[in-house]
């Protein structure tokens, strides 16, 4: 074993956010057992993120837009999506969405333990997405079965699990897609029509790219936001000083103190990038052709730059890498950002207390997941 390669990053079982905080003193990159590098400071993930010609997106065998793309054409595609993700696409969903935040807090039992990933983060999550994208409700259940299963096919490492799930995800997307694509001229106006009739060079996007555009907004992005309430409200419920001033804050001090938490403990782990030429980063060569891992969580926490992992909204929030950086930089954070601060607000407007369960600790995901698998919670 040399000095950059520990035995394993990617066993099963570990807390992953324990596990880097472990090695990244003496390992700035690992090598794991799936023959992955992992990139575990600061400086390294953001100088990959940023080295967009030495260190390509283009990971997978699947059409993956725009993630998956580089150069000129992810640009092209990125223009699109972009045109969903602004201000003033997204302001008219913030009424819906402290709607669905209203009443879902409304009809959440008192005084019994709930867990606050499934019963709040995950409901939330698929609610929002659905009024977003103009989804029936009936899709709901679907939804959220998907999740568990996909998150249990995650866990597993089960190639053939994951690829299921994946196809399972495909075909939901296809049954709001090809109506609206069939009805055309009378297909309801909502965000997926709209993107139905969106272009790329001179044509309509094939379907293909349609599954994987909104495969994106949905198969990971609902994942990540139950999470993060997951995390969100592990903090609060630990933190009674941070409840009593968020209650008074303004939405900016929201946002930025809910971008600090997540950076202390970032749900969404990592990405992958794939080397164009022989690249030296952290004091390791790394060959062309190789599979490279941005941990984020990592980096998040890396010592160097975030003094002692004091919470510190203000002072780290240039260096916060929970969104990404460079131009694959997450196109969704407003949308993130605006879901997370109003399902907070609707929480604090509706409950006095929120605290842990007694007997319960949470139980913290494991590789390759990360954030908590159950937040026990009890509110009043
Ligand atoms: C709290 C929730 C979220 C977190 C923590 C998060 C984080 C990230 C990060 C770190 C990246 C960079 C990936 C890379 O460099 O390879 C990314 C990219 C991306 N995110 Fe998010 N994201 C979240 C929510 C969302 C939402 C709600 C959407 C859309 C509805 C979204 C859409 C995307 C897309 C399309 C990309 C790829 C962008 C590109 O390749 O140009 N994300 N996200």
């Amino acid at each position: 074993m040399t000095d950059h390669m520990p035995d394993d990053l990617s066993a099963a079982g570990r807390d992953l956010r324990a596990y880097t905080d472990e090695l990244r003193p003496r390992h700035p990159v690992v090598k794991n057992v799936a023959g992955e590098w992992v990139l575990l400071r600061h400086a390294d993930v953001a100088a990959a993120a940023l080295d967009h010609e030495r260190f390509s997106s283009g990971v997978s065998r699947y059409l993956q837009v725009p993630n998956g793309l580089d150069g000129d054409e992810h640009t092209r595609y990125r223009n699109v999506i972009a045109r969903f993700l602004g201000p003033d696409a997204l302001t008219p969903f913030v009424p819906v969405f402290e709607r669905v935040a209203a009443q879902l807090v409304a009809d959440l039992p008192k005084g019994v333990v709930l867990d606050a990933v499934s019963d709040i983060g995950a409901v939330f999550a698929v609610r929002a997405q659905c009024a977003w994208l103009g989804w029936p409700a009936e899709l709901e259940p679907r939804l959220l079965e998907w999740m568990q299963e996909n998150h249990a096919a995650t866990r597993s490492g089960d190639r053939a699990w994951t690829t299921g799930v994946a196809e399972q995800f495909d075909e939901i997307i296809r049954s709001v897609v090809l109506p609206r694509r069939a009805a055309d001229g009378n297909a309801p106006d909502d965000v997926t029509t709209r993107l139905c009739r969106e272009m790329v060079d001179g044509r309509l996007l094939t379907e293909l790219e349609l599954v994987s555009i909104l495969r994106n907004w949905t198969g990971g992005d609902l994942g990540s936001i139950a999470l993060c309430v997951g995390v969100l409200v592990a903090h609060l419920a630990q933190q009674p000083g941070l409840v009593a001033q968020l209650r008074t804050a303004s939405d900016e001090q929201m946002d930025a103190a809910i971008d600090e938490v997540l950076r202390l403990d970032d749900p969404f782990v990592s990405n992958r990038r794939i080397t164009t030429c022989p690249v030296r980063i952290g004091g390791v060569d790394i060959p062309s052709g190789a599979r490279v891992k941005l941990n984020w969580t990592s980096a998040n926490r890396d010592e160097a730059v975030f003094d002692n992992n004091r919470f510190d909204p203000e002072r780290n929030a240039a260096a916060n890498l929970v969104y990404g950086i460079g131009k694959h930089v997450c196109p969704g954070r407003l949308l993130a950002t605006w879901e997370l601060r109003i399902a907070l607000q609707a929480l604090l407007a509706s409950v006095q207390t929120i605290e842990l369960a007694p007997d319960q600790p949470p139980e913290r995901e494991v590789a390759p997941v990360g954030g908590y698998h159950r937040v026990p919670v009890v509110f009043t």
